[in-house]
């Protein structure tokens, strides 16, 4: 059975990305801020047998290093980047009123969290069966998909991871590790909100068939659930 490493896997999707592939049968590294706090998780954890926890918060270096080391040996199929922040949600934040503490976060979660563990964990996706590296990114950070004011912060950020991995791939294919960028959709989560048109069990359902179907054809793509290619 292949196996997965998930970041932010307390909840919303990261926590169905760790049921949905352990009950599955999956070896599954769920990693997330505070194992304490991850209740769901924990428990998780107890049940299934393949799924463990680890800690991680993705923009701490010493915590990444940390989790390289003390994972076994074995190779990761997926490292599948899910962490991720949205605080420039109001959209009474306007120009003017831009608050870059949060912006600086976004940065560090969403950009650089995902080089950082990419740079880290890159050796382990390289000697596994199915070498894929997933972004879980949004359509909100697609240019084109830009017809409103507000959410300057997350927005840049998706934008930016889009451009990162995109251009890894071009490095990657040499070594035969694909890359695969994800839009998982309007989803129930604490970003998406009550009203989301998704529940996370369609959506990661939906993402993990666009990972179990990947060919080397699709490296540095961005496709939405359905599988439908996403203009950047
Ligand atoms: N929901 C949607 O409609 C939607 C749409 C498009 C894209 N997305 C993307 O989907 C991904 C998952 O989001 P979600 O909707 O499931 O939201 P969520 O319920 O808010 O989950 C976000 C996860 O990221 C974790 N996280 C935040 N900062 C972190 C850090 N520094 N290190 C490690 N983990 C960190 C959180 O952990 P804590 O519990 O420790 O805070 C939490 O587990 C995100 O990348 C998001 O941008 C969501």
């Amino acid at each position: 059975m292949p196996s997965i490493l998930v970041t932010g896997a307390s909840r919303g999707m990261g926590l169905e990305w760790a049921r949905h592939c352990g009950e599955r049968g999956w070896r599954v590294y769920a990693t997330c801020r505070d194992p304490f706090e991850a209740g769901e998780l924990r428990r998780l954890d107890e049940k299934i047998d393949t799924v463990s926890l680890h800690k991680l918060d993705v923009t701490d270096p010493a915590q990444v290093a940390t989790l390289t080391r003390t994972l076994p040996n074995a190779g990761i199929d997926v490292l599948l980047h899910n962490a991720g922040v949205w605080h420039d949600w109001d959209p009474t934040l306007r120009v003017g009123k831009l608050q870059f503490d949060a912006w600086e976060e976004t940065w560090q979660v969403n950009v650089l969290g995902v080089a950082r563990v990419t740079d880290a964990l890159l050796e382990q996706v390289a000697r596994s069966d199915l070498r894929l590296v997933v972004g879980i990114t949004s359509e909100m950070g697609c240019v084109s998909n830009i017809t409103s004011p507000g959410s300057y912060a997350y927005r840049a950020s998706k934008a930016a991871l889009n451009a990162m991995l995109h251009g890894m791939s071009h490095e990657l294919r040499r070594r035969n590790v694909g890359v695969l960028l994800l839009h998982p959709g309007w989803v129930r989560t604490k970003i998406g909100g009550e009203s989301a048109a998704l529940s996370t069990a369609e959506a990661v359902s939906g993402m993990l068939e666009r990972i179990e179907g990947f060919t080397m054809e699709q490296t540095g793509k961005l496709l939405d659930y359905r599988g439908r290619e996403l203009k950047w």
